[in-house]
């Protein structure tokens, strides 16, 4: 998949061109998509529950043995406030009868499998996180296909030359999710550069932690 062929459609204002990515259902030959949804997605209360549901199993899921209990990673109004902004990429599935003058996301488009926040963070640099793939589509490229769709992104419509990621990770155990992850991520172009305060940058999640952590920023170049 090369992104940086396709167009935008939420930054172009054009149709709902999108990002493809494979989807790895075998019974499924429908390719997923990689979109911005216009800002008045904010307001599609399906969605925000839709992608509120995803990103809080997914991340209960993966991070259940670095928390002593449950914890929401996000809120349907926080989701909104993303999508109010532009700052959520969602992959989904396309409807095969897709209706351009529906009001829901999933009439219009489809169902959501995935997505992944970006923003500016410095006059040079962009952040994604929110990082989250439904467990039935992970391994076929979608989690990637949203990181290079935040990189493009942010170096293409917001020129910015560096990238970076927060992960969260034990130092108390070998927590196998969260190696496989920093090595997935380092084979992206990613390296580890600062430590952050995580009780700082989270105080409400601090709290909820079961041990200590060390919350590692990694940052790419962004280059032609
Ligand atoms: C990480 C994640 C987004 C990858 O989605 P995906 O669609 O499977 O990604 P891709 O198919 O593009 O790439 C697969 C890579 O993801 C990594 N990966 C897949 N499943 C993973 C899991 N459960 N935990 C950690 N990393 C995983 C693998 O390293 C894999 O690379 P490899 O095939 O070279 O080993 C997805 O596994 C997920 O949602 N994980 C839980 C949420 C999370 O950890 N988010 C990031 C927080 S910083």
């Amino acid at each position: 998949m090369d992104i940086s062929e396709i167009a935008d459609p939420a930054f172009t204002n054009e149709a709902a061109e999108s990002t493809p990515a494979p989807s790895q259902r075998s019974d499924d030959n429908t390719k997923a998509m990689i979109e911005v949804p216009p800002s008045s997605a904010a307001d599609d209360k399906h969605l925000t529950e839709a992608l509120t549901a995803l990103v809080n199993a997914v991340y209960s899921t993966a991070e259940r043995d670095i928390y002593s209990t449950d914890f929401e990673r996000t809120s349907t109004e926080d989701v909104a406030d993303l999508l109010r902004a532009g700052e959520l990429a969602i992959a989904y599935l396309p409807r095969p009868d897709a209706n351009e003058d529906a009001s829901s996301f999933h009439q219009t488009w489809g169902t959501p499998i995935g997505c992944i926040s970006m923003k500016q963070i410095s006059p040079t640099t962009g952040e994604f996180g929110m990082l989250a793939v439904d467990p039935a589509h992970r391994g076929a490229g979608v989690g990637g296909g949203l990181v290079r769709f935040a990189e493009e992104r942010c170096y293409r419509n917001l020129g910015l030359g560096a990238m970076r990621l927060e992960l969260l990770a034990p130092v108390h155990f070998e927590h196998g999710g969260k190696t496989r992850l920093q090595a997935w991520y380092e084979s992206l172009g990613y390296v580890h550069v600062e430590l952050r305060d995580f009780k700082g940058a989270y105080p409400h999640l601090h709290e909820l932690l079961s041990g200590p952590t060390e919350f590692r920023v990694f940052e790419k170049r962004l280059v032609d």
